[in-house]
């Protein structure tokens, strides 16, 4: 029975059960968030994938049921954003009669009304569905900002006023959307022409987990970021919207890494001087070419800049996705860096971000990458890579103005100058100044009975009693 398989049972009358998407972006906040729900009593139950599962060992306090997908799918993770996108899809529905039973069963153990609701990626319509069919109420967990979903939901509009597909030779790649400012096209959540259709089906299929069955949504975001963005998502929505980031503040010890994190340049850190380091990190999916890597290092070797480097398995395309840095790096790097870079697979990003030492961070701009240096107050230069990444880059240049692109085709000579002016000039240190600032906002989100976090984390707990 439930007692034998999860201890605390008997004690936690109301059971959780959670379905992320098996992306390390996406793993993270929803651990985070079921960290949030632990802390409040809830029991926690993760179904997951055979593709990037999670470590149990590491989550003694929770309940893992494993959703078999078919040989071929657990294989090594998809690279081009266009095998992403179908490999999401692919897996939602590969997964769904082994879901199905294993729901039930879970449902029958626990006793169904002791079950409050299952929380799923957004991503994963067909969990949704298969929850709906047996009864069970949904949430949808967004993992990214309140503007990507914006983007999301208005997909049919910025397809039928010609905004979408964006042609690669686009004059118009820097024309505003006026309906969802401030984006330009080129800011817009998109993909090359010839899979355009992939991207409006995954956005189509978003929006009804969420706007058809779901009881809510719930946001890593916070009001001091996204306060006009929430206000938009909210009239737009029949279902309440949970402001509730960022998650990492409030559950830090995640342990969802699916690398193992090197902790051993922390204490190198140690030796430097306050906000004088470069930390380099494209998160975990973003990769580019064997040129740009080079260009990437030379530039960063050219700076002058300390910097904490994460060339992570597989960073460089084509290279063997158990490639280690010393592979993938340009020869002579390492030896004309020695005195003042250092090179990791994997890092523990949230506690390198939180060393004084750190000064900037060179992005991806993935959204948790994003909140994470905001929460720091450490500013970014930007080199996004696709989904997301290219409106959260818009709003870190834009709109919190705590960062700037790094834009066209990377050269030695321009990485260079974007570190420098970054982490030695003023325009860099008016950036750090106002990231600090932000920091100083999220802080007050995130404490106390007061803040926006806090109270829209009070009114979840009290809709998934009410479920
Ligand atoms: C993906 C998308 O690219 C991103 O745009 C979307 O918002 C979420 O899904 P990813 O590319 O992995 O995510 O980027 P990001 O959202 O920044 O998440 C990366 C996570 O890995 C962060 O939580 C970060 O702390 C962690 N990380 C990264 C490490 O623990 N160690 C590292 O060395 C690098």
């Amino acid at each position: 029975d439930a007692a034998a398989v999860y201890p605390a049972a008997g004690r936690r009358r109301w059971h959780v059960l959670l379905f992320p998407l098996p992306y390390q972006g996406h793993i993270n906040p929803m651990f985070r968030l079921a960290g949030v729900l632990h802390g409040r009593g809830f029991a926690i139950t993760v179904f997951h994938t055979d593709f990037n599962a999670p470590d149990p060992a590491r989550h003694p306090d929770y309940r893992f049921v494993p959703v078999p997908v078919p040989d071929g799918m657990s294989g090594p993770a998809p690279v081009a954003i266009e095998d992403v996108v179908a490999h999401i899809d692919a897996m939602g529905r590969a997964c769904e009669a082994a879901f199905r039973d294993r729901l039930a069963a879970v449902l029958e153990e626990y006793s169904r009304d002791a079950v409050a609701c299952l929380v799923a990626d957004t991503h994963l319509l067909p969990v949704f569905e298969v929850a709906t069919r047996l009864a069970l109420p949904t949430l949808a967990l967004r993992t990214g900002s309140a503007a990507s979903y914006a983007c999301f939901a208005a997909y049919p509009m910025l397809c039928e006023k010609g905004y979408l597909p964006v042609q690669v030779q686009d004059l118009q790649l820097d024309m505003p959307v006026n309906e969802l400012p401030p984006f330009r096209v080129r800011d817009l959540i998109h993909i090359g022409k010839d899979s355009h259709d992939l991207m409006c089906e995954m956005a189509a299929r978003l929006v009804t987990a969420v706007t058809k069955l779901s009881s809510g949504l719930i946001l890593n975001t916070f009001d001091a970021l996204e306060r006009r963005e929430l206000e938009g998502v909210r009239r737009d929505l029949a279902v309440p919207v949970f402001d509730i980031g960022p998650l990492h503040k409030f559950s830090p010890v995640g342990g969802s890494s699916l690398l193992c994190q090197d902790r051993s340049r922390l204490e190198w850190l140690d030796a430097w001087a306050p906000e004088s380091v470069l930390y380099v990190s494209f998160g975990s999916l973003a990769s580019m070419s064997a040129r740009d890597l080079v260009e990437t290092a030379w530039g960063i070797a050219g700076s002058g800049v300390p910097f904490l480097w994460v060339v992570r398995p597989g960073l460089v395309h084509g290279c063997a996705s158990e490639g280690s840095h010393q592979q993938q790096l340009p020869e002579g790097f390492e030896a004309a860096t020695r005195e003042r870079g250092r090179v990791v697979a994997w890092a523990p990003q949230e506690e390198v971000l939180r060393h004084r030492a750190v000064g900037g961070f060179w992005t991806h701009s993935g959204w948790n990458s994003t909140t994470e240096s905001i929460c720091e107050g450490v500013p970014m230069l930007c080199r996004p890579y696709f989904g997301d990444q290219t409106g959260n880059t818009r709003y870190v240049e834009h709109v919190w103005r705590v960062g700037f692109e790094v834009g066209g085709d990377l050269e030695r000579g321009s990485v260079e100058a974007a570190i420098r002016r970054l982490m030695t000039d003023k325009d860099g240190a008016e950036m750090r100044a106002r990231a600090g600032e932000l920091k100083k906002a999220a802080a007050v989100c995130t404490s106390g009975k007061g803040g926006s976090s806090c109270m829209a984390i009070d009114k979840l707990v009290t809709h998934i009693m009410s479920l």
